[in-house]
């Protein structure tokens, strides 16, 4: 099956398939797990989603291969389909990637029918990074939710580079805008260039704890003061107190919203 169709991000040397009509490409999905530093994989609830999205949800992950070699993962792309617009759901949460996750599980053992999708990560390998196929995973991606028969993508987005301005509040950093008018964030940029509106900040996206020793087996960084910590790759600062043994990083995101039809 082939992704994009008629979309003129399509590339002839790129195939991009979901796990549900190939489910033989599950192991280069996982092949690319090491692009996230080990810190960022200790989240509990992301344990959760990535130990049961392949039999639970395989139609949300996407893999993305050279047509030339199809035994290299080039790229892959995860979102999780949950019930929202209720009640208790009329907004977008305060605590986005964990809890559209958590909502997103609990709708699926009670057998409540989704009505919206979020957007959990995009991943390139390395060394296929800067050729623009960011724009293409995600147009994919948004193929994909309509395929799957939803109107609407939401995205608690990891703006990237705001790991070089650890000490900007989110709330500003977020809406700055070059010259053009779009976001100065490269990764915000790409979603709204393919057509998502910023929302809101979400302050405690995902939200990682470790005792002391934990964080130093993470990080290899020493941990051995109380105080803000900087950690390479995270956006805010880890919060560490000596006396109370632990360290905890709460990552703030941005919700984005990609309407589809
Ligand atoms: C975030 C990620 C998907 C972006 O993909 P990419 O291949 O690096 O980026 P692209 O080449 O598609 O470029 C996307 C935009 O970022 C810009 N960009 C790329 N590399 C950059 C860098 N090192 N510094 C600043 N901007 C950069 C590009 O110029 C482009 O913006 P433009 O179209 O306005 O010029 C990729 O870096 C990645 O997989 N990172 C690790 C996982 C991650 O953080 N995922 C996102 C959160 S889930």
């Amino acid at each position: 099956m082939r992704l994009l169709g008629d979309n003129p991000l399509m590339r002839d040397d790129l195939v991009i398939d979901p796990l549900d009509k190939r489910p033989d490409l599950a192991p280069m999905v996982w092949q690319l797990s090491y692009v996230w530093p080990t810190y960022m994989t200790q989240d509990p609830v992301s344990h959760f989603y990535f130990t049961t999205v392949e039999r639970d949800h395989p139609e949300h992950v996407l893999v993305a291969y050279e047509a030339a070699r199809p035994d290299v993962p080039v790229a892959r792309a995860f979102t999780v389909p949950f019930e929202f617009g209720t009640a208790q759901r009329s907004s977008l949460p305060d605590d986005g990637w964990d809890a559209v996750i958590r909502w997103g599980a609990l709708d699926l053992s009670l057998g409540r029918t989704p009505t919206h999708v979020s957007a959990l990560e995009i991943a390139i390998r390395p060394e296929r990074r800067g050729e623009g196929l960011a724009a293409v995973l995600l147009a994919a991606m948004r193929d994909n939710v309509q395929r799957l028969g939803f109107t609407e993508l939401f995205a608690p987005v990891r703006p990237t580079g705001k790991a070089n301005e650890l000490h900007t509040p989110m709330s500003e950093y977020a809406f700055r805008t070059r010259d053009d008018g779009l976001p100065a964030d490269p990764w915000l940029r790409v979603h709204v260039r393919a057509g998502g509106e910023i929302v809101r900040v979400c302050p405690r996206a995902m939200v990682i704890s470790g005792s002391l020793v934990e964080w130093r087996e993470w990080t290899g960084l020493p941990f051995d003061r109380t105080g803000d910590v900087e950690v390479p790759g995270a956006l805010v600062p880890i919060h560490c107190s000596v006396e109370h043994d632990h360290a905890v990083y709460v990552e703030p995101g941005v919700w984005v919203r990609h309407r589809l039809s």
